[in-house]
């Protein structure tokens, strides 16, 4: 019999990854660790690379993204030491001291790295940047960013009536704003944080719902005066500010534990132990909705690991029900729809996801293609303008499916593959290294 879970290396870049379930079923057990956090891993490389002295990172994910990201601030004068997981030192330059670099500055697939680095780029007075990245990335909405930059003074041009990378940067004295934000994205938020660090006075976002609060617990422990208005979901920044470098401890990531949250509660008689989980409440949004669901999760060894909480997430399996979400609770699991969308397909009843358009506009407009690749496999779902309604219970069959380069899809694919009969190939499955390069080892290790 083949191996349950095979890699096919397709080209030098391209990658299949084959699921075939075995005959007599299958169980996912173990202890395992989940890759460090991907926002909290730029945001250190970042706020390392703004401040003086030297800031020690821990636990940093090495995945593409903050790849990108160490990259492009190497290229903008701060000192990385080789990207591990153990520990990575950044000698920052101080906060307007960013020096102009000799090339173009690519942030690939990663939205968190253009959008933050751009807030950090409109105040280095008389400097000139250019910034792009990948065809995802040059197709995802910019004028977000744009526009409140432009209001704090910032100097930006791009395609398509500067709304798309590549973008060019022209840095300028900026000056405070109160910017009332019409979405709840934390990359908005951060990159007029990060503006506001330059401009003289008070720096205020509103956002209609709580985005991931990362950037505020950092910039705060940097030294930078940061209050926040939890009724108004509002945080204000004072500058000019000057951040000192600090030692980080990146917890592991919620969004990448979320694959095995849902495998263990979908594949029967499995037991799952995901240590050092990060379970900032801006970001438990899925224990929430796995929880309504009837998930069976536990948070163990509860504690604060240097501002951040942390957990031990156990899972065992059981049969969930179909849930509706919408409203607040969405930002807070935004990039784990996908994953909830397979947990969906094996619940009773249907489940509605309402309220998440932003998800057209990731790194792939996610709610068009899980519904199109789910279906793919026999499961009942149909995508509204905002969200998606899955019908639970249809079995699944092996297919080929597509993750169209989508490091979330190419992953939540794989865990419905677990439960469909013959083989699931998902095609293009290396993009799954934009956020857990360990994902297909650790999906061997429990079903080993
Ligand atoms: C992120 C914010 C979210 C999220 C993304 C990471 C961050 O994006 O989807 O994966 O690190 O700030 P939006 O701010 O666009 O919602």
């Amino acid at each position: 019999m083949p191996a349950p879970i095979a890699i096919a290396n397709i080209t030098d870049s391209q990658q299949q990854l084959l699921i075939q379930r075995p005959a007599h079923g299958l169980s996912l057990c173990g202890r395992i660790r989940v890759p460090g956090d991907k926002s909290i891993s730029h945001r250190a490389l970042m706020l390392g690379a703004i401040a003086t002295g030297e800031t020690a990172i821990e636990g940093l994910l090495l995945g593409e993204d903050p790849r990108s990201t160490a990259s492009c601030f190497r290229a903008l004068g701060a000192e990385i030491s080789e990207l591990n997981s153990e520990l990575v030192r950044v000698r920052g330059v101080g906060i307007g001291q960013l020096s102009e670099p000799a090339d173009v500055l690519n942030a690939g697939n990663s939205g968190t790295t253009i959008r933050l680095m751009l807030g950090l780029l409109a105040g280095q007075k008389g400097r000139f940047f250019s910034v792009t990245g990948d065809a995802s990335l040059r197709s995802r909405p910019m004028s977000r960013v744009v526009k409140p930059l432009r209001e704090m003074g910032a100097q930006i041009w791009g395609r398509q009536n500067d709304s798309l990378a590549p973008l060019a940067i022209a840095g300028q004295q900026l000056r405070p704003i109160h910017y009332r934000s019409p979405i709840a994205s934390a990359q908005v938020k951060s990159c007029i944080l990060l503006a506001g660090l330059l401009a003289e006075g008070q720096t205020t976002v509103t956002e209609p719902a709580l985005s991931r609060d990362h950037s505020e617990r950092m910039l705060k422990a940097f030294g930078a005066e940061i209050s926040t208005d939890p009724e108004t979901h509002s945080v204000t920044v004072t500058g000019p500010a000057r951040l000192a470098g600090q030692p980080v401890v990146v917890p592991g990531d919620i969004s990448s534990a979320a694959f095995w949250l849902v495998a263990a509660s979908i594949v029967p008689d499995s037991e799952l132990l995901i240590e050092n989980v990060g379970v900032n409440p801006t970001r438990t949004g899925i224990l929430d909705a796995l929880e309504m669901m009837g998930a069976d999760i536990a948070q163990e060894n509860l504690r604060l690991v240097a501002g951040e909480p942390v957990a031990d997430l156990r899972v065992r399996s059981g049969q969930l029900q179909a849930c509706e979400i919408g409203g607040n609770i969405i930002p807070r699991l935004i990039d784990e729809i996908p994953i909830l969308a397979v947990a969906a397909a094996f619940a009773k009843g249907t489940t509605v996801i309402r309220d998440a358009a932003e998800l057209r506009v990731k790194e792939s407009d996610r709610l068009a293609v899980m519904a199109a690749q789910l279906s793919r496999l026999g499961a009942r779902v149909t995508e509204l303008p905002d969200g998606l309604e899955i019908a639970g219970g249809a079995p699944l069959t092996g297919t080929e499916v597509d993750s169209q380069d989508d490091h979330r899809v190419a992953m939540s694919l794989a865990i419905a593959g677990l439960m469909a009969t013959g083989t699931t190939t998902i095609n293009r499955a290396e993009a799954a290294a934009i956020s857990y390069p360990n994902f297909t080892p650790t999906l061997q290790q429990i079903c080993g």
